[in-house]
């Protein structure tokens, strides 16, 4: 089902409200008025039968009765409409006009007040049993309503002709009004069809209302500005990527084809295929990483987070990072805790990030330094610190150690071998644990990376506490 543009949606909305707000205005008008017209009324003949009634307790008996209302002048003048009976429905007085409207004589001897209509005339008429000389009269005075009704069957038509002309006109009113406040949606709508890959720079026009559309474009800037960004940093990253990959592919190509110009010795061609070997093992590691980092990007590598003692994955990377250390006469210290830091966390992961931490720290230091891996809690978090005694890092490059192909000194690391991606993944396995890292050092001193990772919550730990 296709739906109606928006600006139809609302005028019709309001047309809905507007009507129903115009039919109850009518119908509440109607009938307020028509209640005022009886309270009026009725009140008129409530203050004339008084008269009557004091007439009738006044005379004795039937014919004098009779007599004395033919005779009453005030009674004549007030209330030209009035018929008295007995409870048998005999009349004793009926007056002329009275006669003409010819109201049946009441059943009922209650006091009432009833519309009633009458030969086509609507007349309200106000019933009274009065007594009198041991009998029952029923006194029954009239007024015709048919000049009232008129007038609010008038009212009626006016209401009917003009509701529907008025409600046209609001409609008409309230489309005008919605088209011009959507027209600058329409307008962000063709400005923002118009932004694609190609031009992610440029942004939409805002308004300066202090609106909601002005807010909406600033809005819709935003998300452009974040869109852009991660679109840069995506291409910036298939770009360094490329790169990384084309220098070792240039570099074995080269080797096999000096080895292939002339004949070698076997003890020749077996050197170089160990070259090939080692840069061949060297880039399916950095493809390996590549991988990592795009799958992390799209969300699609997950960890396996279950509840871990921190201290036992934080150990077996130090086992690792031990004999690399002592390969290179770095002395290698650890101070980690005797009871268990229980974390929520995937271990293979988190043994990944340790590793890359300690395999930059015996990078980055030269022999007879000092490598110290600690743990503790504080805070509701593991900490956990590797620290050096090795090269540093200047302060101007500390804020972007971090990113991806990174490199402090692009030179000396090509040597060493890294690609500048350890502490992207480093960095992406901490915050995929809700955690952070950060990077301290004084260049020529040393550095000391810190990881932090929440605790598990305060019910596990109890539970841990008893294992
Ligand atoms: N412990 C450290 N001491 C000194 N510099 C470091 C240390 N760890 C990392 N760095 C700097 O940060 C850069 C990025 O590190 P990393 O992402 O692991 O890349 P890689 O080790 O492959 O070069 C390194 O090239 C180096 O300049
Ligand atoms: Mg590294």
């Amino acid at each position: 089902m296709t739906t109606l543009p928006l600006r139809i949606r609302i005028t019709a909305w309001y047309f809905a409200v507007l009507a129903t707000g115009f039919s109850l205005f009518g119908v509440i008008a109607f009938y307020a008025m028509r209640g005022s017209i009886h309270e009026t009324v009725d009140e008129n003949l409530q203050d004339q039968i008084q008269g009557v009634r004091e007439l009738i307790e006044r005379t004795s008996g039937k014919a004098e009765l009779e007599h004395e209302l033919e005779q009453d002048e005030e009674i004549r003048a007030g209330s030209d409409l009035l018929q008295v009976s007995d409870p048998a429905g005999n009349w004793i007085y009926r007056s002329r006009t009275m006669a003409l409207y010819g109201p049946p004589a009441p059943r009922e001897t209650r006091t009432s007040i009833t519309t009633l209509q009458s030969n086509g005339v609507p007349l309200r008429v106000l019933t009274l049993p009065v007594q009198a000389g041991g009998k029952i009269y029923i006194v029954q005075l009239a007024y015709p309503l048919d000049d009232f009704y008129e007038a609010l069957a008038r009212f009626r038509r006016v209401l009917f002709l003009s509701s529907p002309l008025l409600l046209l006109l609001a409609s008409a009113g309230g489309y005008w009004l919605s088209r011009r406040a959507l027209a600058p949606v329409d307008q962000i709508t063709r400005e923002a069809r118009s932004i694609s890959a190609q031009n992610l720079s440029s942004r939409l026009l805002v308004p300066h209302t202090g609106d909601e559309l002005q807010r909406l474009s600033e809005t819709l800037n935003g998300m452009l500005a974040r869109l852009e960004q991660a679109f840069r940093r995506i291409t910036q990253f298939t770009a360094d990527a490329s790169h990384e990959l084309r220098t070792p592919v240039a570099l074995m190509r080269t080797r096999a084809e000096v080895v292939l110009r002339r004949p070698r010795s076997e003890e020749e061609y077996r050197e170089t295929l160990r070259q090939i070997l080692e840069d061949l093992q060297r880039t399916s590691s950095l493809i390996e990483n590549l991988m990592l980092l795009a799958r992390a990007d799209s969300g699609t590598e997950a960890l396996q987070r279950t509840r871990i003692n921190m201290v036992e994955s934080v150990g077996k990377a130090c086992r690792e990072g031990r004999t690399l250390a002592e390969t290179k006469q770095i002395s290698f210290l650890e101070e980690l805790p005797e009871s268990p830091v229980w974390i929520e966390g995937d271990s293979n992961s988190l043994r990944r990030l340790f590793l890359i931490l300690l395999d930059n720290a015996v990078k980055y230091t030269a022999p007879q330094g000092r490598i110290t891996v600690s743990l503790r809690s504080s805070d509701g978090c593991a900490v956990a610190e590797v620290r050096d005694t090795g090269i540093g890092i200047a302060a101007e490059d500390l804020p972007h150690v971090f990113e991806r192909f990174f490199r402090a000194d692009r030179a000396r690391s090509r040597e060493t071998g890294g690609a500048g991606l350890g502490l992207s993944i480093g960095q992406w396995i901490a915050q995929a644990h809700g955690g952070t890292i950060s990077a301290f050092s004084k260049p020529g001193e040393g550095s000391v990376f810190q990881v932090q990772i929440p605790l598990v919550g305060e019910e596990e730990k109890a539970v841990g506490s008893k294992e």
